[in-house]
């Protein structure tokens, strides 16, 4: 029988800000070992992956940043797309939604959904900013979670608990943008009318079968998965806007679509077909091929993407028809940093590239802590204490301890030979059939997406050559029994080979390595639980020790750095990029006395002043009609750029700007000499 084929795909990280430890061990590095299994185990798969550049996440981080959108997916993708490669993350492709392909393909999406009247156009009332023209969806909104009190839930989300939500399910919403409560305001949108779909979504979801046929094995989705997706779908599903109004994203393909870009959640999972067939493209292959037919659909993804992939995406995927739906959503819960979140806005993260970069060496190290803890039924918890710890105890202590010996002993007692396997004991017969055993159970705890045991199992085949040399000793028995001495080398090096098989989905590095010092490769999974790889004479070389203890210092400095650069909650915007001397210096920025100042007509946050400059007087229109009246500000000393290009601001020609220092409650304040200082006195 010929294997399944798989499209594995792992969430495509929102390029606005580098990896930490929370995104790979939830997401990145489990899809990457179940996808090395599946290569081992000769299945056709693909494994596909990018960065999300569109949505609030993006424009709001440029936002902060103070620069353009494009200048932030540019520099997160970069930094991303890097830690993957030295990580050794084994993508087919890393695509980008900014690509021309993806847009293409997430507009005849849309297109084809259209035709096929799967959308409705809606008029709705929807959240507005007054301040900032602009119409409040997704991350654009905060407010509190009606779930679980979170008070920083999103428009779209809540990061604490998970659920997905809409902008009018929050409790005292407010804009992100100003901090202030919005307005409602009438607009119209393409919706997706989910309570269409409310039936089969129930069928498939719990009973695995879609057009009366079977299509998947609910008892391997996780329960996280089928809860969430119950609870949504028994609450009664809604439509959902799959338009926003904005001007950063995939723009709208069809009439009325102006001004209009589609939901980044529409786009987005739409990105893996991109990214396939950009792959496809690359390797003279049918990128069709990944997403229809008999093949399995396979989302890594954290739980907060679970309603999206779980319910959304297999409504457009069915929709569309002719593609497949996935067969399994493995999602994972958050890992937790030294008793707190991972937070990006306080820094208190490990970020994958500094690791990286720290560590160069320390890959696999990384790789096996993560996998031992990752949140596969619950959230669990990374800490620098546990990750020396199981470095330490379990890869140097059991796996490095065991691969060394052995290794050590052949050179020793017989120049790297391998030698004679002669008859063997009750204990030998015991101790092969416990390897034998291994990768059969490994391979079941794979297919059953349970990484973190599939792992252990691995590992207890290094515990078992431990023991195994532990119990027979055969550095006291070569002098008294050199020739039961070769049978236990044999084993032991058969041992070692196997381990080269079975780690490689988890810890590639190290299986590499002792492949090549075993002078034995093989990559393919039935390979793994032999006894005879290694035949009589074979020659193995020696090996540097696989995993160097972590001392004290090391964790003492990684704790240090985290505190050290942890950084309190603040509403403040974070620093923005590094500017030079001679771009600040091209400023020109003075005092200035306000002589005359009047309100502007509709314009109610603007004011027209009239500024002595020291060198003229002219008028500049600035923005704080809310926190000033005209009667306040005459006579007031202020802060003038004077050499800002001048602007048309409502039909009057503003010549300079007006700095303002503003606070935390975004209220405005003049910045005025702490001295009586004259007009046109600079300021540098
Ligand atoms: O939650 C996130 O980080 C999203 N960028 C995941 C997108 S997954 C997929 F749909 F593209
Ligand atoms: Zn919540």
């Amino acid at each position: 029988m010929s294997k399944e084929k798989y499209t594995v795909t792992a969430a495509l990280p929102y390029a606005n800000g580098p990896l930490h430890l929370g995104h790979i061990a939830g997401v990145y590095l489990p899809g990457d070992i179940f996808t090395r299994f599946l290569r081992m185990n000769g299945h056709d798969v693909a494994f596909v992956c990018g960065s999300d550049e569109h949505g609030a996440a993006i424009t709001l981080r440029a936002k902060k940043e103070g620069i353009t959108p494009q200048e932030i997916v540019d520099k997160y993708d970069g930094i991303i797309r890097k830690a993957f490669k030295d990580f050794d993350i084994s993508f087919d492709v890393f695509h980008r939604t900014s690509e021309q392909l993806h847009h293409e393909t997430a507009q005849d999406f849309f297109k084809v959904l259209e035709e096929k009247n799967e959308f409705t156009k809606e008029l709705s009332e929807q959240y507005y900013d007054e301040e900032y023209d602009q119409f409040l969806a997704d991350r654009y909104i905060s407010g509190t979670c009606p779930n679980c009190s979170y008070d920083a839930a999103y428009g779209d989300q809540c990061e604490k608990c998970g659920s997905t939500l809409s902008p009018t399910e929050l409790i005292n919403p407010v804009s992100t943008l100003s901090g202030k409560a919005p307005i409602m305001r009438t607009t119209s949108h393409w919706y997706l009318p989910m309570e269409r779909h409310e039936e089969w979504l129930t069928e498939w979801i719990q009973e695995g079968k879609l057009d009366g046929k079977q299509q998947h094995d609910p008892s391997k989705w996780r329960n996280q998965v089928i809860g969430q997706c119950m609870s949504w779908i028994n609450a009664g599903l809604r439509p959902r806007a799959m338009t926003r109004d904005l001007n950063w994203g995939v723009k709208v393909p069809v009439e009325g679509g102006d001004g209009k870009v589609l939901y980044v959640w529409l786009d987005a999972p739409i990105g893996y077909i991109s990214a396939t067939k950009q792959w496809a493209a690359d390797n003279g292959k049918d990128w069709k091929d990944y997403w229809t037919g008999d093949r399995k659909l396979v989302h890594f993804i954290g739980k907060d993407n679970i309603v999206f992939h779980a319910i959304i995406f297999p409504i457009l995927l069915k929709a569309h028809e002719g593609l497949i739906l996935p067969d399994n959503v493995p999602a994972y819960e958050f890992l937790n940093l030294e008793g707190d979140k991972f937070s990006t806005s306080r820094n208190w993260a490990v970020w994958l590239h500094e690791y990286i970069e720290a560590h160069p060496d320390r890959i696999d190290e990384l790789k096996y802590v993560l996998s031992s803890i990752a949140p596969e039924t619950k959230d669990s918890e990374f800490t620098w204490k546990e990750y020396q710890s199981r470095v330490n105890n379990e890869l140097a202590d059991i796996l490095g301890n065991f691969v060394n010996r052995a290794l050590v002993l052949t050179q020793k007692y017989y120049e790297g030979k391998t030698p004679a396997l002669g008859e063997l004991s009750d204990y030998d017969k015991k101790v092969i059939s416990q390897m034998e055993a291994i990768p059969e159970k490994i391979s079941k705890l794979v297919y059953a997406y349970k990484l973190r045991e599939a792992q252990a199992e691995a590992m207890n085949l290094a515990r078992l050559g431990n023991k195994y040399l532990a119990d027979t000793e055969p550095w006291k028995l070569v002098k008294t029994d050199p020739v039961r001495v070769e049978t236990i080398m044999n084993i032991a090096l058969q041992i070692t080979a196997n381990l080269s098989v079975v780690l490689q989905p988890f810890l590639p590095a190290t299986a590499k390595k002792l492949g090549e010092a075993l002078n034995f490769k093989k990559d393919d999974w039935s390979s793994g639980g032999k006894l005879g790889h290694l035949s009589e004479g074979h020659v193995t070389v020696k090996l540097a020790i696989l995993f160097p203890k972590v001392e004290d210092s090391f964790i003492e400095a990684e704790v240090a750095k985290l505190e050290a650069t942890k950084m309190v909650e603040t509403t403040f915007d974070p620093q923005k990029e590094e500017t030079n001397f001679d771009d600040f210096m091209k400023m020109d920025i003075r005092i200035g006395t306000v002589l005359g100042a009047e309100k502007m007509e509709k314009a109610d946050k603007l004011l027209k002043l009239l500024v002595d400059t020291g060198l003229d007087k002219r008028t500049i229109v600035s923005g704080i009609a809310k926190h000033y009246t005209p009667e306040e500000v005459i006579g007031k000393k202020v802060t003038v750029l004077m050499n800002l290009a001048p602007r048309k601001i409502r039909g009057v020609e503003s010549q300079g700007m007006i700095l303002m220092a503003e606070n935390g409650d975004n209220e405005l304040s003049f910045v005025s000499p702490e001295k009586d200082f004259e007009a046109g006195s600079g300021i540098h």
